[in-house]
């Protein structure tokens, strides 16, 4: 980790597949320069794509969102399965960037003339944090910093980046955003709490990722009974939440055992939680 190791992929760069050593983008691409593109990340379960359609959804919601041109869809999904066989590939994620496009000289405003997006795609090797699973992982809250877009998955990462320093600093696995008094998502997944014995989650709006991962497990929740209320968390009832984790892609179900050092439940993974993520690995 840490460093830019040698990885014998072969990878997809607008419209080639190229070895991973010679998949380089133009030194003016504009997700480079102006973080000016949009991704999605989705996991591989034995070789198999899991919830792709969504992802390409929103991918292409995304793209609608930054006024960038559609994204070839059945290109990027062909593509995807194309590299898992070809890397051989059984747990992996695929990472789809998509960014407005290579120009010069360098302008804010989009270029004139025809926009030619830049597509790459990686396909690699995953393996799930298990024992994080099996024994609850700890979390810190952070002050939200960013912009009041972050319902499109933009590359403009930069406030999710220092907030997962922060809790990397602090021994965490996760930074959880509070906004107006409110736990509202995770700095890379979807924040969710039992308050009162119901299940509680912000509500999907420009303020928080509508994450795949958070869809299907208000779905599974529901299926399994459990009472689900879409409503922000408030910060000062977090020591009276029972259980709390969070959902993405690569996390699945991440039980949160402590956050800001207090013990959440009895500090280990809860049932609801338990029950969920045990549903979430049948379907998957
Ligand atoms: N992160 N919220 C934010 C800010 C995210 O970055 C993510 C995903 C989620 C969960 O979305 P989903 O369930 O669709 O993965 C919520 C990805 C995995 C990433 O940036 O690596």
């Amino acid at each position: 980790m840490g460093r830019l190791v040698r990885l014998s992929l072969t990878v997809y760069l607008n419209g080639r597949l190229v070895p991973y050593e010679e998949a380089v983008i133009p030194v003016e691409d504009r997700s480079f320069l102006l973080a000016d593109g949009i991704y999605e990340v989705a996991r591989v379960y034995k070789g198999k794509p899991f919830g792709m359609e969504a992802h390409l959804k929103r991918l292409a919601r995304s793209a609608r969102e930054l006024r960038m041109p559609e994204p070839n869809l059945p290109e990027i999904e062909r593509v995807s399965r194309e590299l898992i066989t070809i890397n051989n590939l059984s747990e992996a994620t695929i990472y789809i960037q998509v960014s407005r496009g290579a120009y010069n000289p360098r302008t804010h405003a989009f270029p004139a003339g025809e926009v030619k997006p830049f597509v790459v795609v990686i396909a690699r090797p995953f393996s799930p944090n298990v024992s994080g699973h099996q024994n609850g992982v700890k979390a810190v809250t952070t002050p939200d910093q960013r912009w009041a877009r972050c319902d499109i998955k933009s590359v403009a990462l930069l406030p999710n980046v220092l907030a997962k320093q922060k809790a990397a600093e602090a021994g965490a696995y996760e930074a959880i955003f509070v906004r107006d008094g409110y736990a509202i998502e995770g700095s890379s997944s979807n924040f969710m709490a039992v308050l009162d014995g119901e299940i509680r989650t912000y509500p999907t709006c420009n303020y928080i990722l509508g994450g795949i991962t958070r869809d299907v497990v208000l779905d599974l929740a529901r299926k399994l009974g459990y009472p689900v209320r879409e409503e922000g968390i408030p910060v000062d009832a977090l020591p009276r939440c029972t259980e709390m984790w969070v959902t993405s892609t690569t996390s699945e179900i991440m039980p949160i055992v402590e956050i800001d050092g207090h013990v959440v439940g009895d500090g280990r993974p809860g049932p609801i939680a338990s029950a969920l993520l045990e549903a979430f690995m049948k379907l998957v």
